[in-house]
């Protein structure tokens, strides 16, 4: 077994251990993978200031975000198919979020249902919402929400339209996986995969599967959900939704201060800042880069969250450092899943945390509520070390 101490780490045993086309599938962008590559990179950029002799014992990471308690302001993003990285992947993550601490949101397309994750789970989970042409379906996926006593509401603005990632075409990525000769081939390497896959029987997109007429066969599943992303998404849906929804309602896609601001006036408690990952726009700047001016636009008015090239504690506390309220974990999660299950889960959060709470103490501080954006001194190109 490989000494883990980093989301590096879990993300090379993940490669070892989850077939291409699903480990592919969650290490890409879209197009050049330039948005994607700039989430991460823009972080390393941020250099951060070091205090000594200050009493750094007692130390703090509790927040809240939109007014729940977590143990640390990270939550866990929605993904699609995190069933594929590993057998019932949502519900071990949402296990380990559970004891962890920390929200975990359940994507409208994933492989376990929201019945599958409130049976597993005490805590109130989250659940992401696609809004579909079939709004009758939409009204039913709200009400079983409802009816898991989720916590808070996600609605994904940013993918109306899919972004088109290069390897999971040459992979002819699918669920259930289609098993061409160099799929099979691939998998035939990953026995441990393959075993917890013949174990479950949760291989089809939970939420949808069983809930819509007509579809019984995996060709028609594929065929109604490419079908019902709604490319006329307005504000009037969100309204609607806004209507229909009275738990926290969070909304998750914004890179515009201009949306930021009609986000802020929609009634939603919270804005996450977000490019899908780099998997839609690319071209788009780093998500981590387009936050400070939403957080000083309307962070006095919405809760302001951000995702995108999350991999450490340090970034985390740069996110705060900026003006975001909490951060969500994409694939850094997908990582820890797909290397060991619930065990990597939980080994992805601890990371975090000790890095966070390291990072925090290192920067003068004990109290994660009292870190602001002087624990940053700025970018690392725009400083000069020589005498002027
Ligand atoms: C494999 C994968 C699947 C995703 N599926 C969804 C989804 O179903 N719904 C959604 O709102 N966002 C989805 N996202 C975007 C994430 O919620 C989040 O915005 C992104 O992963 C954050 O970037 P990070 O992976 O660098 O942490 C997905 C991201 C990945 C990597």
């Amino acid at each position: 077994m490989p000494i883990i101490t980093t989301i590096e780490d879990l993300r090379v045993l993940a490669k070892r251990r989850v077939p291409r086309m699903f480990y592919d599938y969650v290490d890409s962008g879209s197009w050049t993978e330039g948005t994607y590559r700039a989430n991460a990179a823009d972080f390393d950029r941020l250099l951060l200031r070091q205090r000594v002799a200050l009493d750094i014992e007692k130390r703090s990471t509790r927040s809240t975000m939109v007014g729940i308690d977590v143990a640390m302001p990270v939550a866990i993003a929605p993904t699609g198919m995190t069933g594929m990285q590993h057998a019932d992947g949502e519900i071990l993550a949402a296990r380990a979020a559970e004891k962890f601490g920390i929200p975990f949101t359940l994507s409208t397309m994933s492989i376990c249902s929201i019945e599958d994750i409130a049976e597993a789970t005490r805590t109130p989970f989250w659940f992401q919402l696609y809004v579909m042409r079939d709004r009758g379906y939409m009204e039913r996926l709200i009400d079983r929400a409802k009816a898991a006593n989720c916590s808070a509401l996600v609605v994904t603005l940013d993918l109306q339209i899919i972004g088109q990632r290069h390897k999971d075409l040459r992979n002819g990525l699918s669920v259930p996986p289609k098993l061409s000769l160099r799929n099979m081939a691939n998998m035939a390497t990953k026995p441990r995969w393959c075993l917890g896959m013949l174990g479950t029987r949760r291989r089809n997109f939970g939420n949808v599967f069983g809930h819509v007429e007509g579809i019984e066969t995996m060709k028609s599943l594929s065929e109604w959900t490419n079908k019902q992303f709604d490319p006329t998404l307005s504000w009037e849906d969100i309204a609607w939704i806004r209507r229909r929804w009275p738990g926290k309602l969070i909304l998750k896609g914004i890179q515009d201060v201009e949306d930021a601001r009609l986000a802020a006036e929609s009634g939603a408690e919270a804005v996450i800042v977000s490019n899908h990952g780099g998997r839609q726009l690319d071209g788009a700047p780093s998500s981590i880069s387009a936050l400070p001016a939403i957080a000083e636009a309307v962070g006095q008015r919405i809760e302001v969250h951000m995702d995108g090239g999350v991999r450490s504690g340090q970034d985390v506390l740069k996110a705060r450092a900026l003006g975001a309220r909490g951060v969500y974990i994409g694939r850094s999660l997908l990582y820890g899943l797909g290397a060991m299950g619930e065990a990597g889960v939980t080994r992805a959060l601890q990371i975090i945390h000790r890095e966070l709470d390291l990072t925090m103490a290192f920067c003068g501080h004990t109290d994660i509520e009292r870190v602001d954006a002087g624990v940053l001194l700025g970018l690392r190109e725009s400083r000069s070390w020589l005498p002027a």
